[in-house]
């Protein structure tokens, strides 16, 4: 068998082969004959296929080749012959020769006695019966390993019964042995190609020093610059699918003629958060269960006293044509801090300020943050989401105006078709729950919460009589879901999120 050859040589083989003889039928056949492994052939087929110095067609076959145990002997040689050479000619105990082979002692102890080289005497003493051996296994293996048609061919034999007979004894072996394994192998029928040369030039990538020095570059081939490379990828941003919604819905509000309010308290008063919203003391919602209370600082000292005694009013005993809710309002309830359970806390803060101008300007507000909900975790439920909110405040709006708002504001999102149901908010008056028809569910979903501020919470603020203030919330994750085909919201959101999949959106590419 001939070692094996640099590429170079085989290379030079392959063409001075088809320039004399126009095609290798096979592949495989010619890497046996240079005395190569496939593989290494392989290497060089392909480089010659990228400079279509020649053209190739795929045979697939089915070939035996070596598993990783017989990968092992076929480098390193078997370990029967491995013991055979660790036993002196006095013999050696099995324990001192288990040492010495490792894992493989078992199964070379067996095939050494197979083979009949050695004898165990009736204690521990191991003895050899041969003087040496020769590794004949491991010549087969690399037999096998280089794809040599014979052993093939008597592989094939084994399979089909009335052939199995005439197979030789160590063919049967490497079948017994499990130490090769059927394989679907390409194989390469090969011609010339249209650039065909039987010596290939080396071209030049680079004008070296030497090159201007010796004056040679003048007669240098360049090889060809590749415009398709990809090149290195280069650090830049990824967007989060999430933030990606954020902008797009951003920019319809903006294009709609809203202004952002400032959302950067997640810590807020029950006050600012429930009380100013008409939601009474008593309500489920303010339960530890649904929102989470601050420990530490517990409570706020900051409350506006004005406003305060008037919610306290409102709730208690009513007014503003409203019979209230008639219990005892207390101020301790107001002062717990909690992370905030809605942005409407936010939209409150804001309306309460406009109150206070001294000339009522109409108003459009949005915002998009965060909110928090003592909620079990699932699919579709985190502890923490984003709220997204609008609200318009100005003289004589009605649910009309809100239905039409809401219908220019989801039809600008790609959800035209609306639907509305009568719901239930402390705080709105009438209040509707908002669907979309999702034309890829082809279903109805629930996709937002609307209303009408209520008076017993605009009046107490000073906004003045006749004054509407319609609003919508919804969540910024669910629309995300749909719109992005994510079906569990822990894939978009907190530290479960796959970075690899947001590694695949790029920020911004440089187009050409
Ligand atoms: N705050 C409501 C919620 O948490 C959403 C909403 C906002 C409802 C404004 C009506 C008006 O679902």
């Amino acid at each position: 068998m001939a070692a094996t050859q640099p590429s170079a040589d085989v290379e030079g083989a392959l063409l001075a082969h088809l320039n004399a003889n126009g095609e290798i039928p096979d592949s495989r056949a010619f890497a046996s004959s240079l005395g190569v492994p496939h593989k290494d052939l392989e290497d060089v087929i392909k480089r010659l296929l990228a400079f279509r110095i020649i053209e190739s067609t795929d045979i697939t076959t089915e070939a035996w080749v070596l598993t990783d145990e017989a990968k092992d002997y076929a480098a390193r040689g078997c370990p029967e012959v491995h013991l055979v050479a660790a036993i002196p000619p006095e013999g050696a105990s099995r324990a001192a020769l288990k040492e010495e082979l490792g894992d493989v002692f078992d199964i070379a102890l067996k095939n050494a006695a197979k083979n009949k080289w050695i004898e165990q005497g009736n204690r521990d003493l191991v003895l050899r019966t041969v003087e040496d051996t020769k590794d004949e296994l491991q010549e087969l293996l690399k037999r096998v390993e280089n794809g040599e048609d014979e052993v093939q061919e008597q592989l094939k034999r084994l399979e089909n019964p009335k052939t199995r007979e005439v197979v030789p004894d160590p063919i049967k072996v490497l079948k017994r042995r499990k130490l090769v394994t059927k394989e679907k192998t390409i194989w390469y029928s090969l011609k010339k190609g249209p650039e065909f040369v039987v010596k290939r030039k080396t071209l030049a990538t680079d004008v070296t020093r030497e090159h201007l020095k010796s004056g040679d570059w003048k007669d240098l081939e360049f090889k060809d610059y590749n415009y398709g490379a990809q090149g290195q990828p280069i650090a830049i941003g990824y967007s989060q699918p999430l933030l990606e919604v954020r902008e797009a819905i951003q920019n319809i509000f903006l294009e709609m003629g809203f202004s952002e309010m400032p959302t950067n308290m997640f810590v807020e008063s029950s006050f600012w958060n429930f009380d100013a919203l008409f939601q009474p003391q008593q309500h489920p919602a303010r339960d530890s269960h649904d929102t989470f209370f601050l420990k530490a600082p517990a409570t706020t000292t900051q409350l506006p006293d004005d406003y305060l005694e008037k919610v306290k009013q409102v709730h208690q005993s009513g007014g503003y044509g409203s019979k209230g809710y008639g219990y005892d309002w207390k101020r301790d309830e107001a002062e717990k801090n909690l992370l905030r359970t809605h942005t409407t806390a936010v939209s409150a803060r804001m309306l309460y300020k406009l109150a206070q101008e001294e000339h009522f300007a109409p108003k459009r507000y949005y915002s998009i943050d965060r909110v928090f909900r003592n909620e079990a975790v699932d699919r579709t439920h985190l502890a923490e989401f984003h709220q997204i909110e609008g609200l318009i405040c100005d003289y004589g709006l009605t649910l009309g105006d809100l239905i039409g708002v809401l219908e220019d504001f989801f039809s600008r999102l790609g959800m035209p078709k609306l639907r509305f149901k009568p719901a239930y908010n402390p705080y709105t008056e009438p209040s509707m729950e908002i669907f979309s028809y999702h034309e890829g569910f082809k279903k109805w979903v629930e996709i937002g919460n609307s209303g009408m501020f209520r008076p017993e919470m605009l009046l107490p603020m000073g906004l003045p009589e006749g004054v509407n203030v319609i609003a919508w919330g919804l969540s910024l994750e669910r629309p995300t879901m749909i719109l992005q085909e994510i079906d569990n919201i822990r894939n978009l959101f907190g530290p479960k999120v796959d970075f690899n999949k947001i590694k695949g959106r790029p920020m911004c590419r440089v187009g050409l």
